[in-house]
């Protein structure tokens, strides 16, 4: 092969920013390979096969036409396997493939799987709203979602029963993980507690665990009507209906996991305010226990650095995109609470892209 050594400056700067646009251009196609995978169920039959999977047996294994074969099923897996999805591997001089810990979350049977969450974040309701990004900086709708579909998030939410259940069910995969973590290894955020309001809590997944966890601790799932319909609660579990904006039931501790970062600056303010009578003083061991990111985390690991960046920064742009909210550094976090007349507020970083923020009046 050629050399490319003797071309100048100038066209390998041209190249290279070529190679650049190219880069990001087809980034979708990872995200579209692995919606494809997950369809197709290939991280299950892999893991059903019980050890390292040969090309040849896992097409055959496939609900695909075997017309595009081993030849596609190769292509499709190559781009998985540079993804860390699965490891390739010889077998008799065959290609085969295992998985990684990784791809274990994305089997449908794993108890943390996030399937449904990959499935909802990937679905063309999602994704349009970042098509109508451009359309949006330029008309008055109150988000790029309300361009692409004729309504805000959670009123769409509210009439179209498939997403409903598509976003509850991503709501409730991503809570399993987190909940698992933070029973484990951040036990003490909850003691003390008689009782605690879960706001916005979904179907109720993690006031599910913290009430398993804590029998003591009175729990009450609050969140508007469409999502609760039909949930039953338990000993220490109930679940109310209402509006946030308007009033939040009484507790020692209110959680909000993933509400605010939903919301502009404003409507916060209004949130944590309404959050702020429904608590007992600080002496009196009030707080609000919010599960959200604080943008470019001190507590990051050096070699993650670059990608949880990315990933911060591309979640605030789908904050953009769907609802009218944002990600927050801790500054922009620490004059939220200040605005909305809390006192003080404690960063626990124990939640990886994520971290728990006590906040007391
Ligand atoms: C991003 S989801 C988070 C769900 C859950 N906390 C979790 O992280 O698994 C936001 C939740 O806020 C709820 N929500 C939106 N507007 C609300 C309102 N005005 N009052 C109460 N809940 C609301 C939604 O229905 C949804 O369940």
């Amino acid at each position: 092969m050629a050399s490319y050594d003797n071309i100048g400056d100038e066209a390998r700067e041209v190249l290279a920013a070529q190679a650049h646009i190219w880069n990001h251009t087809f980034n979708y196609i990872s995200s579209m390979s692995l919606k494809c995978a997950i369809q197709l169920g290939i991280p299950d039959i892999i893991h059903s096969h019980g050890r390292p999977m040969m090309l040849s047996d896992l097409v055959n294994a496939l609900p695909i036409n075997k017309a595009k074969g081993q030849e596609c099923i190769y292509r499709l897996m190559s781009i998985l396997v540079h993804g860390g999805f699965f490891i390739q591997t010889k077998i008799n001089d065959e290609e085969g493939y295992l998985l990684t810990p990784t791809s274990r979350l994305l089997l449908k049977d794993e108890p943390l799987s996030l399937v449904p969450f990959v499935q909802m974040q990937l679905d063309p309701i999602i994704m349009d709203s970042s098509h109508s990004l451009s359309e949006w900086f330029k008309n008055s709708d109150s988000t790029p979602f309300e361009t692409a579909h004729g309504k805000p998030f959670f009123e769409y939410a509210g009439v179209e029963s498939r997403f409903n259940h598509l976003f509850n069910e991503a709501m409730a995969s991503d809570a399993r993980l987190v909940m698992s973590v933070l029973i484990k290894n951040g036990k003490g955020v909850f003691e003390g507690l008689n009782s605690l309001v879960d706001v916005g809590g979904g179907t109720g997944t993690v006031a599910k665990a913290i009430a398993h966890a804590f029998p003591e601790i009175a729990c009450i799932v609050f969140d508007l009507p469409h999502v609760i319909e039909g949930c039953e609660g338990s000993k220490n579990l109930s679940y109310v209906a209402g509006d946030m904006f308007k009033s939040i039931p009484s507790a020692d501790a209110i959680l909000l996991k993933w509400i605010l970062h939903d919301w502009s600056d404003e409507d916060c303010i209004k949130i944590l305010k309404k959050c702020k009578e429904a608590i007992p003083s600080k002496e009196n061991g009030g707080r609000l226990i919010i599960i959200d990111m604080v943008l470019m985390d001190h507590n990051l690991q050096k070699g993650d650095h670059k990608s949880y960046e990315l990933t911060q920064l591309s979640i605030d742009m789908l904050m953009m995109a769907v609802a009218s909210g944002k990600e927050r550094s801790q500054e922009d976090w620490a004059k939220l609470f200040s605005d909305a007349g809390f006192s003080d507020y404690k960063i626990i970083p124990i939640l990886g892209l994520r971290s728990i923020i006590e906040v007391y009046p």
